[in-house]
């Protein structure tokens, strides 16, 4: 690719001036990996007057229905929305992972705070990705466990544009 520079770092201290982009995208990564306390303050500071952000990650009701182990989205409430933030799923490896997430209020408020103004926030649902979900789910767990509601992957996402 010509004129592209990639440069390894963090999204919770990027290694950019102020004010240097116009455009801070992250699908599935910084905003879901990253605490949001740090990662949206430091998208603010590097993109310009009018530059816009955008991130998508997972669905809130399927994080709250989420099981304990984090395998499967269920029918069930299993945390309360209300505190959710550094959210850690346990795996059978040890390799234990940490995803991060806010209520929307909670996102709205602090995108505010940093001088995000929210454009839109997209509640999304790809039918062909959930099919897909459902049948690998099916095919690990038996069908009648996936009948129960335990979808995979079938959460959703949401998306997020805002405007600095
Ligand atoms: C599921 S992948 C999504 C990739 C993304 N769609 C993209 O285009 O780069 C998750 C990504 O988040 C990145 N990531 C995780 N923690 C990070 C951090 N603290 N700072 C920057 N990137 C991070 C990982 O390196 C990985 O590339």
């Amino acid at each position: 690719m010509g004129d592209v520079t990639f440069v390894h770092g963090s999204g919770e201290a990027l290694p950019f001036a102020d004010a240097s982009f116009d455009l801070a995208i992250s699908e599935y990564g910084v905003c879901l990996w990253c605490d949001p306390y740090r990662w949206v303050p430091e998208a603010a500071r590097v993109l310009r007057p009018g530059g816009e952000l955008i991130f998508l990650t997972n669905g809130l009701l399927s994080v709250l229905c989420m099981d304990e182990a984090g395998t499967a989205t269920t029918t069930t409430l299993h945390r309360p929305l209300f505190g959710l933030r550094a959210q850690e799923w346990p795996d059978d490896d040890g390799d234990d992972s940490v995803e991060f997430h806010l209520p929307h209020g909670e996102w709205i408020r602090l995108l505010h705070e940093h001088g995000l103004q929210v454009e839109r926030l997209t509640e999304l649902r790809a039918p062909e990705v959930r099919d897909h979900a459902i049948r690998l789910r099916e095919r690990q767990l038996g069908a009648q466990l996936a009948q129960r509601g335990n979808l995979g992957g079938a959460q959703g996402r949401w998306r997020l544009i805002a405007v600095r």
